[in-house]
């Protein structure tokens, strides 16, 4: 194996040529596991600071001795799902409060002292891309499982009024202040608190309707209620009732990062709840993810 000094510069050299059209963005995935010639390793940027993530192993003494030469602020953290630990500083400068990264001129505040998920998923970038230039000033987005609402920023900044929609209201909240941080007003957008299903169903019964619907949920969730839902049986009833809020010429957006789907599988589940869908196109994950290709998306009419 090349020494990890090449390896890393490589993986940037790559980077810099295939997100060359990005306007303002320094948040990016710069090194994706075996994509980059580094198994079971990844490393976020978030403004020049690094994550390190790595699955059933250590930091390599390498990889921590280029991040100490590199004089950045360097964090790490396993990915584990079910331990789900918070970064722990590894080199340079510690970072003691959240900061600002940028994605297409937008600002996202990340935090390496909120848990195991930092504030933003990179590999939504060309989605929230899309997002954006599909959306004309007036019309309406609801994102559901919403996070620090992301998506949400992408259709604002098109001029769309946005409804942000998590059982979290720290996340809310970290979504109110992405707002602010993009002199976005949150007072002229929604919030709510609670069940993606709970609230499909309401919307759909008040008779609203939406020009977008982002579904991106976690692959296990349990509602308000008490009921389990799983991305592999559940999602074409997911759909169903998103359906039922969107316009008629609105566009849906389906995601997974669940890997145990396939796209092939993904697809049937989600024509299941969309068996009058005109036109179901599946996007890529953004050129940065160069190893498994794990995130499915589909945009659907
Ligand atoms: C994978 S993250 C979504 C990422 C987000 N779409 C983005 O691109 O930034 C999952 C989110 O779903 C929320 N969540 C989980 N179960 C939920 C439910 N039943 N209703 C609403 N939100 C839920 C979690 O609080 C978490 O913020």
């Amino acid at each position: 194996m090349p020494p990890m000094h090449d390896l890393v510069h490589a993986a940037r050299s790559r980077r810099e040529e295939a997100l060359a059209g990005l306007p303002a963005t320094d948040a990016f995935r710069l090194v994706d596991g075996a994509g980059d010639g580094l198994p079971d390793i990844e490393i976020d940027e978030f403004a020049g600071n690094w994550l390190v993530s790595t699955r059933d192993r250590a930091v390599p003494a390498a990889l921590a001795e280029l991040a100490r030469d590199s004089g950045r602020s360097v964090y790490a953290k396993r990915l584990d799902q079910q331990v789900r630990e918070s970064p722990r500083h590894l080199a340079g400068p510690s970072i003691d409060a959240p900061f600002l990264a940028r994605e297409c001129g937008l600002n996202f505040e990340i935090s390496f002292q909120a848990g195991y998920s930092q504030g933003i998923f990179l590999d939504q970038r060309d989605n929230r891309r899309q997002l954006r230039e599909l959306l004309a000033p007036g019309s309406t987005l609801l994102n559901t499982f919403a996070y620090t609402g992301a998506f949400s920023i992408a259709a604002a900044a098109a001029g769309a009024t946005t409804t942000t929609l998590d059982l979290s209201q720290p996340y809310l909240d970290w979504a109110r202040r992405n707002f602010a941080h993009n002199q976005l007003d949150a007072s002229e957008h929604h919030f709510c608190k609670g069940d993606t299903f709970h609230w499909l169903r309401r919307f759909a019964r008040q008779g609203r309707r939406f020009d977008a619907i982002v579904l991106d949920p976690p692959t296990f969730s349990r509602a308000g209620d008490g009921s389990v839902f799983r991305v592999e049986k559940d999602y074409g009833r997911l759909v169903g009732l998103a359906l039922d809020c969107l316009a008629d010429d609105g566009v849906l957006l389906a995601s997974t990062n669940c890997r145990k789907l396939t796209l092939a599988d993904f697809i049937d589940q989600v024509r299941s709840g969309a068996p009058r869908a005109v036109e179901i196109t599946a996007a890529e994950m953004p050129p940065d993810f160069t190893g498994e290709a794990y995130l499915k998306s589909l945009w659907i009419r």
